[in-house]
């Protein structure tokens, strides 16, 4: 272990499969994983104030009020276990106004991953998703079906999963992603996304340690 923990943020389109692959890293790297979506629907269920400004814009498929999404991931970012184990950060940012409100702050990843799916695929992993509630874990109807019936008859379906909210989610995401892209241009990585979630992994992974290695001996050489 290093004195100074890794600092990852991913990025992709609805569905590309940034969860699915935040829980590989968090059991290899054991970094914290500050899913800003995952946070919101946290606050949602809890019917805090928070949730109940969030919910009409998550609903509809729209991009939550900056400020909101900013406070959360600053707070977050903030507590103790962060700086021990270095942070993932999912889904944030996520407009111009959001990557600059980090750069102000002097928050930057040491590498930005971007997964990159085609459309097409898209929309059939949004409208095929299942959540499970009791373990966070996430599957899909036809590519990873839950284990057991138990499981099954609890899963659920987000409410911003169907046809027409994945293409809005789509749209906004193509909106604001070459502005965001430009703030991390130098240390962006894109991985192919379409292919099985293992072979994604394979790539991350080695991604990952290769910037690890590189953090230590930088360290080391003062
Ligand atoms: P958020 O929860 O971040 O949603 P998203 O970006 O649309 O991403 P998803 O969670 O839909 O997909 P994912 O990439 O994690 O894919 P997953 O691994 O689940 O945000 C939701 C909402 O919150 C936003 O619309 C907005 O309203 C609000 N919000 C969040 N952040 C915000 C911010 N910064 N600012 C403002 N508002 C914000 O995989 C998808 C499916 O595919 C699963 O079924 C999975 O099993 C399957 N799958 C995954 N990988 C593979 C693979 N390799 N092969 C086959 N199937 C796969």
């Amino acid at each position: 272990s290093t004195s100074e923990p890794l600092k990852v943020m991913i990025s992709g389109a609805p569905a590309s499969g940034k969860g699915t692959q935040c829980e590989l890293m968090v059991n290899k790297f054991g970094l914290v994983h500050i899913s800003t979506g995952d946070l919101l629907r946290a606050e949602v269920s809890a019917g805090t104030d928070i949730g109940e400004k969030a919910k009409e814009f998550m609903n509809a498929g729209r991009l939550v009020p900056d400020e909101i999404v900013a406070a959360m991931v600053t707070a977050r970012l903030s507590r103790e276990d962060v700086k021990q184990k270095g942070w993932l950060l999912d889904g944030y940012p996520r407009s111009l106004a959001q990557a600059e409100s980090l750069e102000k702050l002097k928050i930057r990843p040491d590498v930005y991953v971007v997964l990159d799916v085609p459309d097409e695929i898209l929309i059939d992993r949004c409208v095929g998703r299942r959540l499970d509630p009791v373990t966070g874990k996430i599957y899909h109807i036809k590519n990873f079906p839950p284990e057991t019936e138990e499981i099954k008859a609890r899963l659920i379906t987000r409410p911003d999963d169907t046809e027409e909210k994945v293409k809005s989610r789509l749209e906004i995401y193509k909106q604001n992603v070459e502005a965001i892209l430009s703030t991390y241009s130098n240390i962006m990585k894109t991985i192919d996304g379409s292919r099985p979630k293992e072979v994604v992994f394979e790539e991350i992974y080695s991604l990952l340690s290769e910037v690890q290695k590189d953090k230590v001996k930088l360290i080391k050489s003062g």
